[in-house]
Protein backbone atom coordinates (compact mmCIF):
# COMPACT_ATOMS: atom_id res chain seq x y z
CA UNK A 1 0.00 0.00 0.00
CA UNK A 2 0.93 4.00 -1.03
CA UNK A 3 1.75 5.48 2.31
CA UNK A 4 3.00 8.35 0.15
CA UNK A 5 1.61 9.83 -3.08
CA UNK A 6 2.29 7.07 -5.52
CA UNK A 7 3.90 8.86 -8.15
CA UNK A 8 6.61 9.99 -5.73
CA UNK A 9 8.20 6.27 -6.30
CA UNK A 10 8.07 6.76 -10.21
CA UNK A 11 10.13 10.25 -10.40
CA UNK A 12 12.44 10.02 -7.46
CA UNK A 13 16.32 9.41 -8.47
CA UNK A 14 18.90 8.37 -6.30
CA UNK A 15 22.46 10.46 -6.45
CA UNK A 16 25.20 8.93 -5.48
CA UNK A 17 28.22 11.09 -3.31
CA UNK A 18 31.40 9.03 -2.90
CA UNK A 19 35.40 9.75 -2.63
CA UNK A 20 38.58 7.92 -2.44
CA UNK A 21 41.31 9.62 -1.08
CA UNK A 22 45.03 7.86 0.31
CA UNK A 23 45.98 7.12 3.43
CA UNK A 24 49.45 6.24 4.62
CA UNK A 25 50.77 4.81 8.18
CA UNK A 26 52.84 6.92 9.02
CA UNK A 27 54.83 10.22 7.87
CA UNK A 28 57.72 8.11 6.19
CA UNK A 29 56.23 7.12 3.70
CA UNK A 30 54.99 10.60 2.30
CA UNK A 31 57.28 12.20 -0.26
CA UNK A 32 59.84 14.73 0.96
CA UNK A 33 57.81 17.91 0.21
CA UNK A 34 54.58 16.64 1.64
CA UNK A 35 56.67 15.38 5.09
CA UNK A 36 58.26 18.88 5.54
CA UNK A 37 54.85 20.57 5.03
CA UNK A 38 53.44 18.16 7.69
CA UNK A 39 56.09 19.21 9.88
CA UNK A 40 55.51 22.72 9.50
CA UNK A 41 51.69 22.23 10.57
CA UNK A 42 53.03 20.36 13.61
CA UNK A 43 55.58 23.10 14.35
CA UNK A 44 52.35 25.62 14.21
CA UNK A 45 50.34 23.83 16.57
CA UNK A 46 53.39 25.90 19.25
CA UNK A 47 52.23 29.10 17.95
CA UNK A 48 48.40 28.24 18.62
CA UNK A 49 46.70 30.21 21.68
CA UNK A 50 43.99 27.99 23.06
CA UNK A 51 43.50 28.33 26.39
CA UNK A 52 40.39 27.53 26.62
CA UNK A 53 40.16 24.38 24.99
CA UNK A 54 43.97 23.77 25.44
CA UNK A 55 43.47 21.99 21.38
CA UNK A 56 45.92 23.19 19.09
CA UNK A 57 45.42 23.12 15.99
CA UNK A 58 48.49 24.12 13.41
CA UNK A 59 48.40 24.51 9.47
CA UNK A 60 50.43 25.05 6.46
CA UNK A 61 50.37 25.69 2.95
CA UNK A 62 52.35 25.22 -0.27
CA UNK A 63 51.09 28.24 -2.33
CA UNK A 64 51.48 28.01 -6.02
CA UNK A 65 54.26 31.00 -6.11
CA UNK A 66 56.54 28.64 -3.63
CA UNK A 67 55.45 30.21 -0.92
CA UNK A 68 55.21 28.26 2.57
CA UNK A 69 52.47 29.86 4.97
CA UNK A 70 50.99 28.54 8.62
CA UNK A 71 48.35 29.00 10.85
CA UNK A 72 46.90 28.43 14.28
CA UNK A 73 43.82 28.49 15.93
CA UNK A 74 43.35 31.78 17.68
CA UNK A 75 40.88 31.24 20.71
CA UNK A 76 39.24 34.15 22.84
CA UNK A 77 37.37 34.40 26.08
CA UNK A 78 34.39 35.16 23.99
CA UNK A 79 34.44 31.35 22.82
CA UNK A 80 32.88 31.95 19.11
CA UNK A 81 35.23 35.06 18.64
CA UNK A 82 38.21 31.98 18.17
CA UNK A 83 39.15 30.78 14.44
CA UNK A 84 40.04 27.54 13.38
CA UNK A 85 43.93 27.13 11.92
CA UNK A 86 42.56 26.50 9.03
CA UNK A 87 41.01 30.22 8.42
CA UNK A 88 43.62 31.92 10.00
CA UNK A 89 46.15 30.13 7.24
CA UNK A 90 43.91 31.63 4.25
CA UNK A 91 42.87 35.02 5.80
CA UNK A 92 47.19 35.24 5.89
CA UNK A 93 47.66 33.31 2.55
CA UNK A 94 44.88 35.85 0.85
CA UNK A 95 46.47 38.71 2.31
CA UNK A 96 49.94 38.10 1.73
CA UNK A 97 49.77 36.48 -1.52
CA UNK A 98 46.28 37.57 -3.09
CA UNK A 99 44.89 35.67 -5.40
CA UNK A 100 47.99 32.85 -5.38
CA UNK A 101 45.89 29.63 -5.32
CA UNK A 102 47.52 26.97 -2.89
CA UNK A 103 48.54 23.77 -4.02
CA UNK A 104 48.29 21.94 -0.91
CA UNK A 105 47.71 22.18 3.13
CA UNK A 106 48.47 20.44 5.44
CA UNK A 107 46.81 19.99 8.70
CA UNK A 108 48.24 18.53 12.23
CA UNK A 109 47.35 19.02 16.13
CA UNK A 110 47.96 18.35 19.91
CA UNK A 111 46.57 18.18 22.92
CA UNK A 112 47.36 17.89 26.83
CA UNK A 113 44.11 15.75 26.85
CA UNK A 114 44.07 13.23 24.01
CA UNK A 115 46.56 11.30 22.18
CA UNK A 116 47.28 12.81 18.62
CA UNK A 117 47.77 9.68 16.63
CA UNK A 118 45.04 9.97 13.98
CA UNK A 119 44.12 12.32 11.51
CA UNK A 120 41.72 15.35 12.51
CA UNK A 121 39.07 16.83 9.56
CA UNK A 122 38.40 20.55 9.31
CA UNK A 123 35.13 21.66 10.90
CA UNK A 124 32.14 22.58 8.50
CA UNK A 125 32.73 26.28 8.73
CA UNK A 126 36.48 25.63 7.37
CA UNK A 127 35.19 23.33 5.17
CA UNK A 128 32.89 26.39 3.54
CA UNK A 129 35.73 29.20 3.82
CA UNK A 130 38.63 26.34 1.69
CA UNK A 131 35.62 26.05 -0.85
CA UNK A 132 35.55 29.15 -1.78
CA UNK A 133 39.23 29.92 -1.36
CA UNK A 134 39.57 26.94 -4.33
CA UNK A 135 36.53 28.38 -6.28
CA UNK A 136 37.98 31.63 -6.78
CA UNK A 137 41.79 30.84 -7.16
CA UNK A 138 40.21 27.37 -9.59
CA UNK A 139 42.85 25.92 -8.09
CA UNK A 140 41.83 22.59 -6.06
CA UNK A 141 43.40 22.47 -2.30
CA UNK A 142 44.94 19.06 -1.94
CA UNK A 143 45.04 18.07 1.81
CA UNK A 144 47.03 16.39 4.11
CA UNK A 145 45.75 15.44 7.41
CA UNK A 146 47.81 13.75 10.36
CA UNK A 147 48.43 13.99 14.10
CA UNK A 148 51.64 14.08 15.58
CA UNK A 149 52.11 10.42 14.55
CA UNK A 150 50.23 8.09 12.90
CA UNK A 151 48.01 7.44 9.97
CA UNK A 152 47.71 10.07 7.33
CA UNK A 153 45.01 11.08 5.05
CA UNK A 154 45.93 13.07 2.32
CA UNK A 155 42.25 14.44 -0.12
CA UNK A 156 42.79 15.71 -3.28
CA UNK A 157 40.25 18.59 -2.89
CA UNK A 158 39.01 19.93 0.13
CA UNK A 159 36.01 20.27 -2.05
CA UNK A 160 35.47 16.70 -1.78
CA UNK A 161 34.62 16.93 2.12
CA UNK A 162 31.27 19.69 1.27
CA UNK A 163 28.98 18.01 -1.26
CA UNK A 164 25.99 19.90 -2.22
CA UNK A 165 27.78 23.04 -1.04
CA UNK A 166 25.97 26.72 -0.65
CA UNK A 167 28.62 28.53 -3.35
CA UNK A 168 28.99 31.79 -4.95
CA UNK A 169 27.41 30.78 -7.88
CA UNK A 170 23.82 30.88 -6.04
CA UNK A 171 24.36 34.66 -5.77
CA UNK A 172 24.79 35.59 -9.29
N1 LIG B 1 39.96 23.80 15.48
C1 LIG B 1 40.77 24.14 14.44
O1 LIG B 1 41.55 25.08 14.52
N2 LIG B 1 40.69 23.40 13.31
C2 LIG B 1 39.94 22.26 13.17
O2 LIG B 1 39.99 21.64 12.11
C3 LIG B 1 39.10 21.81 14.28
C4 LIG B 1 39.00 22.73 15.44
C5 LIG B 1 40.10 24.55 16.72
C6 LIG B 1 38.94 25.41 17.11
C7 LIG B 1 39.12 25.50 18.61
O3 LIG B 1 40.07 26.53 18.90
C8 LIG B 1 39.75 24.17 19.00
O4 LIG B 1 40.29 23.63 17.79
C9 LIG B 1 38.79 23.18 19.62
O5 LIG B 1 37.66 23.05 18.82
Amino acid sequence: MCLVPCNAHHIMKEQKFEFSFDVYDNIDELKENDRDLLITARDATEKSYAPYSNFHVGAAAKMANGEIVSGSNQENASFPVGICAERVLLASASSHHPGVPIETMAISYQSKYMNSDHPISPCGMCRQALQEFESRTTKPIRLILGGMKGKIFVIASASLLLPLAFTSEELK
